[in-house]
């Protein structure tokens, strides 16, 4: 359809029905069932059943079957024949369910990552879906907060290769194609940074440090091309995102150019009132017209009031059209003019749903994103017997929150993987999982020590219940459970060897019992297949490569701790000196810092060469253990003098490298003018020449570095 039918189509429509299109209901409401599957305080709307039915999209909807059934419904009542729009979150697969987000920037790997967001595309695709609530491009600093999880990290570079490697992966060259899903980037802007880490709550920063840090991740999402962008429940400098027009429309389109749909989160419009940004539904919708949002997702503020809006003045015609027009361009940019239902196909659905090409290709991801923290010589496990315990052992809720159509009940366990890849010498303790509403596993601390009396290596498969982590999820205590504590201190003090194996959505503190582990392999929730390489891992038949995509803290009072701070005018240098930016009983490091991840070889970094042009950083990078292996080899750099404070690393590349036992690789970097520019203090983005700190190295703590001065007037320069 061209668009010229698509603003016939928009000036033939009633203002009711523009209305409706601007909103997004579950399907739940539209057969009046019981509402599932949502996230949202329910409220009662006033929609009459015949509004109900021109909603514009829905939330939420699973299944080719019914999303044929509703998309027929719909249109056999529909005027103009506009068909219905099916979005959800499918945050890390359909049915097969990869590792979290927060593993995924783990693996340092667009590339898997693009090809996973394909599978994840195909099976979502195949059950009738159009757009996905993903990727979360929400920088994080603070494991507080559960939705760390759904975010890559704490980097911007890392996290927008990350969400762009999965908006190729779900909508390729042109999401219509078969098999392909819309991508809605969400949550813009600074979702990632609440107060306290307490979910919904106040964020606030300086637009130098929104520019800095929390903006590029989204930039990234929109030059990748994702169609949609949804807003965030937070403020950003006292608005809310909501109804933000410095952010939807200033920064959106006019700076970035999007072009696309912007939608709310989950009736944020209405929630305006409780923000004290709007004294009724008028104002809110009001509020949000003037800043460009088009869709309010599950709440009736655009519906009740946008006639009245027009009639009195407050908002114009041309407003309306503008957000119904980039609705329905959505729509036929997805081809559903020519073909409504797209791929929703039972028996695609039934070939490729938890297809063993999806699980293998969950299995090499987890691998790939599991990050070995510790190891005093006891992995890879290659002989005698091992003990299992904790409440990791044996269960099928290792999928992360947020797993959409995953299988728990379906999923192998990681006794059942030790069992299938390891054989019978195996003992097990312990394993019961926790339950929904009870604070800790039941102390069988003093029976497992009994019963693994005689294996030589013991797993303790522990960490904190999925249920715990992703939305609504805020904690103040992010160490494991006393019993779980308990259990690794005992089979330690028994003269075990300890294996912990970690299942969390986020980092925990760790500290308490990093001490009495031998070695600790942080799973992450794996997904799907998690169980199985998680053996893959712990028996050597592949060697861990994941490095930290976000920073391990000492204990809690340490957060917010991050690699990418800036430095205070006292920075913590020598230990006798009292008046330093210091706390007085932990150091300012993490416990783990970013980019940081051990393998069963070693690797190591030879002298790094600038290029005379400057244009150019390299480093030799061997292998000099006895095993073959991949490593992420991180370029840092640092502005050392600027007219604003800079960060005292920033990672501006990164590459993954497979090197042979003895073999040695010559990796480059290419340092760009690109790399050393910021914004400054009038938000403008800037090139200032002088001296600069080039850094490579194996995570963010241990660098080669190079001081290099770049004189003024070279930034006319294309090269440096
Ligand atoms: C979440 C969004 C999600 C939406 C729809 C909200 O509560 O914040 O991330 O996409 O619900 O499920």
């Amino acid at each position: 359809m061209d668009r010229k039918h698509i603003l016939d189509l928009v000036a033939d429509m009633s203002l009711e029905e523009k209305a409706m299109q601007m909103t997004q209901l579950s399907p739940d409401l539209l057969y009046q069932l019981t509402p599932t599957n949502l996230t949202g305080p329910l409220r009662v709307w006033k929609f009459s059943d015949e509004a109900l039915w021109k909603t514009g999209s829905v939330l939420g909807p699973l299944g080719a079957a019914f999303l044929k059934k509703l998309q027929k419904d719909y249109l056999a009542k529909s005027r103009q024949q506009i068909p219905l729009l099916f979005m959800t979150d499918v945050i890390h697969g359909y049915v097969t369910i990869m590792p979290i987000p927060l593993a995924q920037g783990c693996t340092f790997d667009p590339d898997l990552t693009e090809e996973a967001a394909a599978a994840v595309a195909r099976e979502a695709a195949a059950s009738g879906l159009h757009v996905t609530f993903s990727p979360m491009a929400d920088l994080v600093r603070d494991p507080r907060w559960g939705r760390v999880m759904e975010s890559s990290g704490e980097d911007p570079y890392l996290n927008g290769q990350i969400a762009a490697a999965t908006i190729r992966g779900y909508q390729g060259k042109d999401p219509r194609e078969k098999g392909r899903i819309a991508s809605c980037v969400k949550h813009f802007a600074a979702y990632g940074q609440p107060e306290g880490g307490r979910e919904y709550n106040t964020v606030d920063m300086s637009r130098g440090v929104l520019r800095d840090f929390y903006l590029p991740a989204y930039r990234e999402a929109i030059e990748a091309g994702a169609a949609m962008v949804m807003s965030s429940f937070n403020t950003v400098e006292r608005v809310p995102a909501t109804c933000s027009r410095f952010l939807l429309r200033r920064v959106l389109r006019e700076e970035w150019g999007f072009e696309g749909v912007v939608i709310s989160d989950y009736s944020a419009v209405e929630e305006l009132m409780n923000h004290s940004v709007a004294c009724d539904d008028m104002e809110a919708g009001e509020k949000c017209v003037h800043a460009g949002l088009d869709i309010e997702m599950m709440s009736g503020v655009y519906a009740g009031t946008l006639q009245q809006l027009l009639d009195q003045g407050r908002i114009t015609r041309e407003e309306i059209n503008e957000c119904v027009t980039r609705i329905l361009e959505l729509k036929n940019r997805m081809g559903l003019f020519e073909n409504p239902f797209k791929d929703a196909d039972e028996e695609e659905e039934e070939r490729l749903l938890y297809c063993p090409e999806h699980l293998e290709l969950a299995r090499r991801f987890a691998r790939e994103s599991m990050v070995l923290l510790k190891n005093q010589g006891v992995l890879p496990v290659s002989r005698g017997r091992i003990g299992l315990a904790g409440p990791f052992s044996d269960t099928g809720n290792i999928l992360g929150g947020w797993h959409c159509e995953g299988k728990p009940d379906r999923t192998q366990t990681l006794l059942q993987a030790l069992k299938a890849q390891w054989g019978e010498g195996l003992e097990t303790a312990m394993t019961e999982h926790f339950i929904h509403g009870e604070a800790d596993v039941p102390d069988r601390v003093e029976e497992a020590v009994e019963r693994l009396r005689d294996c030589d290596i013991c797993i303790a498969a522990v960490g904190e219940p999925e249920w715990d982590t992703g939305e609504a999820t805020s904690r103040t205590n992010l160490r494991l459970t006393p019993n779980q504590e308990k259990l690794i201190h005992a089979l330690h003090g028994a003269g075990k060897k300890v294996v912990a194996v970690l299942f969390s959505g986020r980092p925990l503190d760790i500290a308490p019992v990093l001490q009495d582990c031998d070695a600790v392999l942080q799973a992450w929730f794996p997904g799907s297949a998690g169980a199985a390489a998680a053996v893959d891992l712990l028996l050597g038949k592949y060697n861990p490569s994941g490095h930290l995509s976000m920073s391990f803290p000492r204990n809690t009072g340490q957060i917010p701790v991050y690699y990418n701070h800036y430095e205070t005018g006292r920075p913590e240098t020598e230990k006798e000196n009292h008046y330093t930016s210091r706390y007085l009983d932990c150091a300012n490091s993490p416990l783990f810092p970013f980019g940081y991840g051990l393998s069963y070889t070693t690797f190591t970094c030879g002298e790094m060469k600038v290029s005379e042009d400057l244009g150019k950083v390299s480093v030799r990078v061997r292998n000099t253990g006895e095993r073959s292996g991949e490593t992420v080899v991180q370029m840092y750099i640092r502005d050392v003098s600027a007219s604003v404070v800079r960060p005292v690393m920033e990672l501006k590349a990164f590459r993954r490298i497979s090197l042979e036992p003895g073999e040695e690789a010559q990796v480059e970097f290419s340092v760009t003018k690109e790399m050393l520019s910021f914004y400054n203090e009038e938000e403008k983005w800037v090139w200032e020449p002088g001296a600069f700190d080039l850094m490579v190295g194996l995570d963010s703590e241990h660098v080669e570095r190079e001081r290099i001065f770049i004189p003024a007037g070279t930034g006319e320069q294309e090269a440096l």
